[in-house]
């Protein structure tokens, strides 16, 4: 206390403006994360400019989140309108952008229902809770077994985290929620061996992102949701990363053949407003009752309003074409880059989320690729320590996509030498 007491003067005492810089955030901030030096100032489509003034292409899109690349207009627009209107009013009073953007996700999806939360990890916790309930309500109390996968990731809340297949994110948090088990991902015999009557639900990334973009099969994804249906268990897809056009597909269970019973998408369904969204059908919503679950400021009207329009841009044919054709673009000029470097062990992924996967001296450097990368004015992505990972905007030009793999190739030169 007397320790507090004697900051909080001297903080009061020092009136001097300080730097906010890099330097400042490590003495203010809890360090769970490690930023890079460069602080961004501005932002225009795949473009950001630094508070330094230097230039960067960007690969990274926040994490996949800036679907529409940054200080859209139409997105600056749609925020800014609502921002004179009003900006929260809970969810004792609804609002009319959130029940236009339920209707458009109604209207473009498998979904009956949704429900608005702010981050793909409350979706998933929503998810899987409505799995756990509805199981149980039809069920009885013995069906609460959830099947996930080795590597996957769903998110940081206690529960979405003992979900995901990466223990190291899990452990050391004390007591972990229990009946998850977790299979080899895209292991069509261990799920079969492990679905019964007793499971509730099997979660699933069509691409896992953060476990290394390993997609999915199309076998294993049917499988999952033939299991499913036998054992009536909610099959959930976690579309948090590959959804709202990134794969080429609104949504990545159409090319996959698989209606999911629960489905979750975040990060670029707001072009980088927070907002998220659990999608399911009348039915399993059904187990929803007032009061059940909910969130502050779930449904926000501001929110809402951008996501409607970043989904009326994205969901257009036009656009989710040209996602699928920069996508191939952008494969064919990594596969042009392992040519000349013999970099890539493999190069994979779906529509504008792609990964590299790291061999011969660059193996396990792609931390170094990275910063190697940003050095000369390019921001992409990794997934773990091996794989490059690319997540532009999906109106990236294609111009934009040449010059960036021009610039890799530098990074790979200069990271190898
Ligand atoms: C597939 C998937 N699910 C869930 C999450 C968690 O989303 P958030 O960080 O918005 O909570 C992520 C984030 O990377 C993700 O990739």
């Amino acid at each position: 206390m007397a320790a507090d007491t004697a900051k909080a003067t001297a903080t009061h005492r020092d009136d001097a403006v300080p730097a906010y810089d890099r330097d400042l955030y490590d003495q203010v901030m809890t360090p769970n994360y490690a930023p890079m030096t460069l602080i961004p100032e501005r932002g225009a489509g795949s473009e950001l400019w630094d508070t330094g003034g230097k230039r960067y292409l960007d690969l990274a899109a926040g994490i996949a989140v800036s679907a529409l690349g940054h200080a859209h207009p139409a997105l600056v627009e749609a925020l800014t309108e609502q921002a004179r209107k009003f900006w929260h009013v809970s969810n004792l009073l609804t609002n009319r952008p959130a029940i236009e953007l339920a209707y458009k996700l109604v209207q473009l999806t498998f979904a009956d229902r949704v429900f608005f939360a702010n981050s793909g990890a409350e979706v998933n916790e929503a998810a899987l809770k409505l799995a756990r309930r509805h199981a149980i309500s039809r069920h009885g109390e013995g069906k609460t077994g959830i099947i996930a996968f080795d590597n996957s990731f769903h998110g940081r809340t206690f529960f979405t985290v003992c979900v995901g297949g990466q223990g190291k994110y899990s452990d050391g948090f004390g007591p972990k929620p229990g009946d998850i088990t977790h299979l080899p991902f895209n292991d069509v015999a261990a799920l079969e061996a492990a679905v019964n009557d007793r499971t509730c639900a099997v979660i699933l990334e069509p691409v896992q992102g953060e476990g290394g973009v390993n997609p999915a099969s199309v076998e294993f994804a049917q499988a999952a949701r033939e299991l499913c249906s036998a054992n009536d268990a909610c099959l959930v897809l976690d579309e948090v990363q590959t959804g709202v056009g990134r794969s080429g597909y609104l949504y990545m269970y159409e090319p996959l053949g698989v209606t999911p019973d629960i489905l979750t998408t975040a990060k670029g369904l707001g072009g980088g407003f927070p907002i998220g969204a659990m999608l399911t059908t009348a039915e399993i919503a059904e187990s929803l009752q007032v009061g059940t679950h909910g969130s502050t400021f779930g449904g926000s009207p501001m929110g809402c309003a951008v996501a409607a329009k970043v989904l009326d841009i994205v969901s257009d044919p036009a656009m989710l074409t040209s996602v699928r054709e920069k996508g191939q673009m952008l494969r064919l000029a990594f596969a042009d880059l392992n040519e000349k470097f013999d970099c890539f062990a493999d190069i994979r992924g779906a529509g504008l989320l792609l990964g590299c996967t790291l061999k011969g001296p660059w193996q396990d450097r792609a931390r170094d690729v990275l910063r190697q990368c940003t050095e000369e004015g390019l921001l992409i992505l990794m997934a773990g320590g091996n794989v490059l990972r690319f997540a532009p905007a999906l109106n990236i030009s294609e111009e934009q996509l040449r010059e960036a793999v021009e610039i890799l190739g530098k990074a790979l030169a200069a990271t190898r030498d």
